[in-house]
Parts: C-alpha cells; sequence; structure tokens
C-alpha cells in the first residue's frame, strides 16, 4: 500500500504508538490495530481521491486520514486542519520528519477559517462529527464542484437520509456511500462521498465568501 513511502509509514506508525498515546491523542488500547484501523483503512480513501488535487483534512487529530493519505499520494497537496494546539504541534512534528513537503498544518476550526484558506477540490474527514454537522463545515471549504468524503461506520446510508435537508441548503447535489480497500482491508472501509454544484455552501457562504475575496482575507495560517 505505502511503496516506496513504507519506511515513512512504520515511523508514523511509531509515532503514534509512542508520542502519539503519551501525549494523549491516541488511546493505548489502539496500538496492537494501528495498521489496520488507523494507517491502512485511511490510506486506502486514495482511491477515490482525483489525481493532482488539493485537499483540506478537517479535524485531522493526529493525522487521520491526512498523514496515511499523504504517504500512499504524492501528487496531493494536503491541509490538515486542526483546531486543538498539542495536536497540531504533533502534526507539524510528523510531517517535519517525515519530509512530507506536499503536507500544511493549519490550525483552527473549518468554520473559523473559511476565507482564510483557499477552497480545495476534496475535504476528507474521519471521526469528526455527525454527517450534517460535518457538511456544514467542511462543504463551504470546497470549490465549484468539489466534493467531501467522509470515512463512516455502518450508519452511513442513515445519516445520508437524516442530512438530506441540510446538504440541500449547503448545494450538494450528489450523495453516494463507496466501500473502499478491496484486498487490504477486512471489514472495507465505508466513504460518504457528497458532491456539491456551483455553490459549494449555498447561498449564505457564497455572500461570506464574496466578500472575504472583496476585503482581500484569502491567506493561509500557519
Ligand atoms: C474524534 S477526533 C478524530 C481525529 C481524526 N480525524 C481521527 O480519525 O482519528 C475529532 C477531531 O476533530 C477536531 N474538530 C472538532 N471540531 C472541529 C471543527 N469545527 N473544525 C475542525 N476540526 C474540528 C477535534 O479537535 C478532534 O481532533
Amino acid at each position: 500500500m505505502f511503496g516506496e513511502l513504507f519506511p515513512e509509514a512504520v515511523r508514523y506508525a511509531e509515532l503514534l504508538a509512542d508520542a502519539g498515546v503519551k501525549r494523549g491523542l491516541i488511546g493505548p488500547r489502539e496500538v496492537p490495530r494501528l495498521w489496520e484501523r488507523h494507517l491502512l483503512n485511511c490510506a486506502v480513501l486514495s482511491e477515490v481521491v482525483p489525481e493532482g488535487v488539493t485537499v483540506c483534512d478537517v479535524g485531522s487529530g493526529a493525522g487521520l486520514p491526512g498523514i496515511p493519505l499523504a504517504l500512499v499520494r504524492p501528487d496531493l497537496k494536503i491541509t490538515l486542519l486542526e483546531p486543538l494546539l498539542r495536536r497540531t504541534n504533533f502534526l507539524q512534528e510528523v510531517v517535519e520528519l517525515l519530509g512530507l513537503d506536499h503536507v500544511t498544518v493549519v490550525r483552527g476550526r473549518a468554520e473559523e477559517v473559511l476565507g482564510t484558506l483557499q477552497p480545495v477540490q476534496v475535504v476528507t474527514a474521519r471521526a469528526v462529527a455527525p454527517l450534517d454537522r460535518l457538511a456544514g463545515w467542511g462543504v463551504p471549504l470546497l470549490k465549484p464542484y468539489g466534493e467531501m468524503l467522509a470515512l463512516k461506520g455502518d450508519t452511513a446510508e442513515e445519516e445520508i437520509a437524516g442530512a438530506r435537508a441540510a446538504l440541500g441548503k449547503l448545494g450538494v447535489v450528489e450523495t453516494e456511500v463507496l466501500h473502499v480497500g478491496e484486498g487490504v482491508v477486512d471489514p472495507l472501509s465505508t466513504v460518504v462521498r457528497v458532491v456539491v454544484g456551483e455553490s459549494p455552501g449555498g447561498v449564505r457562504f457564497a455572500a461570506k465568501r464574496a466578500k472575504a475575496a472583496r476585503t482581500g482575507r484569502t491567506r493561509r495560517r500557519r
């Protein structure tokens, strides 16, 4: 799965198992299942991420799914977005230690960085919030016709059904449930794919984005 960057993947697993646990970023019970439930489960998301796009991993935590995705896809430009300082410090260390030049760490909440982050083609997320709330944070960060890929559990279909009205207001034009990781993970990873039309986030966010563009607030925060 990780090809030439397998040594970096091993290093990341070691960092999660050591500093990640000591600094409370990952539970000690996760250590024996780091590869299957975390690194591989997240890396297989790459199957559905288009070539050469910009990605924002919302609520990256200890770097999941953003870091495994970055390890298998050097063609992507990935922003790891995370509000908690303890976590962004860890993420910055991982990015530097693994030499991931195509990854940037940004501290902030999705709803607060809107207008300061360049819109992206793809938003990824795992275990951040129920779909309706997650979409409210992630979808406005997208470029027109972009997509959000959320790793979800067995409740994916139910979450889509419950979020349908909220998704419609956010300018979502298509939703589907995908299963990825054939031959790599068992069970397969479940991904909710949410595609937006020309106005990501709907009318309310179009106005907010236009205002940010007028006042020149589009800048990157580290
Ligand atoms: C349960 S953790 C999951 C972390 C990681 N994605 C994973 O799968 O291990 C949820 C993360 O979302 C972050 N978060 C919560 N609200 C957020 C928001 N509004 N914008 C961005 N990140 C947020 C939290 O700080 C936390 O790191």
